[in-house]
């Protein structure tokens, strides 16, 4: 038997498909990247913004024409539009045999045994790359008045530390050499009592684990001590993703993020202060209900004072049963479109110009992967480097001095030994 299997969203998604994946490998199945060529196929859904939604249904339409040409094509929605929007879809799509929502994941066993038999094949494994995410915790209780995570994946758990560990021990056997540690906000990690910079500590100290990530940190639980061991541990990364979202004063209150623009200010200069290499990206919503143009401006502005090396910027969409669904979604789509535009532009330049500062510089990377000749890679920063090589040098750590840098990477010739 083959299975086929789709991921819309976040990091969270693509590691719960991992997981998936795992399970049906060792149960004896297949991959297939072809979906005609799949036995059963698994589309795993979004819902954090309209979107994701409609990319759903969209593939979803695929699916069913697909059912039509094999009438015993198993298919499963699992994810966050699967939690909340489960009878919609059986509605709309008869042919759908199981949904699973993102709080059930764990019952996927079950879910799948009803449908196809499963022998347990030990030898069975998912081909692991140089990186790989680990999920820390589940859930989030933040409720970020525009956000439905926190209804599509319930309150936050804590993953145990143990569990963890053995986790990564078992990736760093098979070769991975980057650990991404994944929650919806890992500044509030706490399993009875180890915090992440804890946590931090045991994982860099497994062999063969040569660089930490976080992914995503919220500006309101984040410690003294992270910054402190992000400073003086090597294997943590230079880099935080720290979403802002606006930074007017008014909006960030009205989407309940519990910290004021000044207090992320004097976060980042404290950060840059202990960590003068931190590269600072960032997410930002345009179009919150009731944004105006001045809390836009002040956004423009801050941006560009608080030199984020990237941002991920977002029009703001209306999600069902979050607080500010009843708030009216007043920016009109063509003022959401044109504060984008104007954002993005100015972020492609400042992320080109802080890119800039590279050339001539001599960057340590890890490579990904190996294309046509180009290894591609990443500095501690996350910046994307590319160089020209004869030998496919993925899962190395390696030197590049850069001599071309765009807005989101740069090109460089390695070093000789
Ligand atoms: N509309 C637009 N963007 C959203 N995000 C979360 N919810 C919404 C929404 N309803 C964005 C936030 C978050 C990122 C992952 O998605 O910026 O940080
Ligand atoms: Fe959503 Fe806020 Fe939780 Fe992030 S911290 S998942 S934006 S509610």
């Amino acid at each position: 038997m083959k299975f086929f299997i789709e991921t819309i969203g976040c990091q969270m998604n693509v590691n719960d498909s991992d997981k998936i994946t795992d399970y049906l490998l060792i149960s004896g199945l297949e991959q297939t990247n072809d979906m005609p060529e799949a036995d059963l196929v698994i589309l795993n859904t979004c819902s954090v913004r309209f979107s994701a939604e409609h990319k759903a249904y969209s593939f979803l339409g695929r699916i069913g024409e697909q059912k039509e040409k094999n009438p015993n094509l198993i298919v499963g929605i699992v994810g966050c539009m699967a939690q909340y929007a489960h009878k919609e879809i059986k509605r709309r799509c008869k042919f759908v045999d199981f949904v699973l929502g993102a709080k059930e994941i764990d019952k996927f066993a079950d879910a799948v045994s009803k449908f196809i038999n499963t022998e347990y094949v030990i030898s069975a494994k998912r081909q692991v790359g140089v990186f790989q995410y680990v999920t820390i915790m589940r859930g989030c209780q933040n409720f970020c008045s525009y956000c439905i995570v926190p209804y599509v994946r319930g309150p936050e758990i804590s993953i145990g530390v143990d569990e963890i560990l053995n986790e990564i021990t078992g990736y760093a056997e098979q070769g991975v050499k980057e650990i991404i540690l994944l929650g919806q906000n890992v500044n509030s990690y706490n399993y009875h009592g180890t915090n992440l910079t804890e946590l931090s500590q045991k994982v860099s100290k497994i062999d063969g684990i040569k660089r930490i990530r976080f992914m995503t940190n919220h500006p309101k639980d984040f410690s003294d001590d992270l910054i402190d061991e992000i400073a003086v541990n090597d294997k943590i990364c230079k880099h935080i993703h720290l979403p802002l979202q606006s930074a007017s004063e008014a909006v960030l209150s009205r989407m309940n993020r519990k910290y004021t623009y000044e207090n992320y200010k004097l976060l980042i200069d404290k950060i840059r202060n202990k960590i003068p290499k931190i590269n600072i990206t960032s997410d930002i919503i345009i179009g919150f209900p009731g944004e105006t143009d001045k809390d836009f401006q002040n956004t423009l502005k801050a941006s560009k004072d608080l030199k984020f090396g990237g941002l991920f910027i977002f029009k703001y969409s209306p999600r069902p049963n979050t607080k500010a669904y009843k708030f009216q979604d007043n920016v009109l789509l063509g003022t959401k479109k044109e504060r984008h535009s104007i954002l993005l532009d100015q972020s492609m330049d400042i992320s080109k110009k802080l890119n800039e500062q590279y050339i001539n510089r001599t960057e340590e990377v890890l490579v990904d992967a190996y294309v046509d000749g180009v290894c591609e890679s990443r500095n501690s920063q996350n910046i994307k480097i590319f160089f020209n090589s004869d030998n496919n040098m993925t899962g190395q750590i390696v030197n590049v001095k850069i001599n071309k840098a765009f807005a989101n990477s740069m090109f460089g010739d390695m070093c000789e030994y």
